[in-house]
């Protein structure tokens, strides 16, 4: 039998990667955009991209959740926290937070598939901080432990929620816990004593994103200049080269030359 070979942890290219705290730092692309405006950098990509790819984008734009919000902390297997974004995405929630109170956050690219470009990633140090940002934009933020005492299905979904989870030994930290507004338990049946970290994030979120999307009526909830501006992000990412596409475009709106070819699909 052919044995599993790990594919080692790919750096990502140094503008992919988040700031050491907070949100999800400005790069190139989202330069060009504030320089531009999202409309232009649409205007001057769309001729490029396929009918198909277009509507696939608008398709996914419109279920965005930004009101669910995973946040994982010292996660050590990059395995999971691969899985943790994979599954984050496909949900169709828009970001994920990374708590790097004593472990670098690595996720394996044959895993995560690249998915992380779609999403904002923000990274922190210290619980508190990250705890006191999302209180500030309106969240309700709550701990999972296999001895919470909430249970999942009681979990107030007329409010946006972070939901935190530990890792893969000891759990989240007391301290993680007391700062958040709350324990929730995932209720479990069996022997076993607690559930995989990255398949405890997806049966979570999943639930919630579900709950969320039928209180709010609607599967997204972007603003929209959010929208707006993933939208641009999302086309400059399905462009290659969409930095020299763009300031070509532009020079030649300014100078009268001719526009970009299509790209092949
Ligand atoms: C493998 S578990 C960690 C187990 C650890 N020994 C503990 O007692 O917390 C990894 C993470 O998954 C989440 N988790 C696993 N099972 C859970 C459950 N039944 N209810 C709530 N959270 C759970 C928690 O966030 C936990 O920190």
């Amino acid at each position: 039998m052919r044995k599993f070979r790990e594919q080692p942890f790919e750096k990502p290219p140094e503008e992919e990667l988040p700031p050491p705290v907070g949100p999800r730092a400005p790069d190139a692309i989202d330069r060009l955009i504030a320089e531009h405006g999202p409309a232009t950098i649409c205007a001057i990509l769309a001729p490029v991209l396929t009918e198909a790819r277009v509507a696939r984008i608008e398709q996914v734009l419109a279920a965005r959740l930004g009101s669910i919000l995973p946040v994982v902390e010292d996660v050590y297997e990059p395995h999971n926290g691969a899985a943790v974004i994979r599954s984050a995405e496909a949900l169709g929630l828009q970001e994920l937070h990374v708590l790097e109170t004593g472990v670098r956050f690595q996720a394996l690219r044959g895993i995560t598939r690249g998915c992380h470009r779609w999403m904002d990633l923000a990274r922190w140090r210290d619980a508190r901080a990250c705890v006191d940002a999302l209180h500030a934009r309106g969240f309700t933020v709550l701990a999972t432990t296999p001895r919470g005492a909430m249970p999942l299905d009681a979990v107030d979904v007329s409010r946006p929620v972070a939901i935190v989870f530990g890792n893969e030994h000891a759990g989240l930290p007391e301290a993680t816990i007391a700062a958040c507004d709350g324990a929730v338990v995932l209720p479990m049946f069996g022997f076993t004593e607690s559930f995989n970290l990255s398949v405890t994030a997806a049966l979570a979120t999943s639930q919630l994103a579900a709950r969320r999307r039928a209180f709010l009526g609607a599967d997204g909830d972007l603003d929209p200049a959010r929208v707006a501006h993933l939208r641009a992000r999302w086309y400059a990412l399905k462009v290659r080269g969409a930095a020299g596409v763009i300031e070509r475009a532009v020079s030649a709106r300014t100078h009268g030359d001719v526009a970009p070819e299509p790209q092949s699909p």
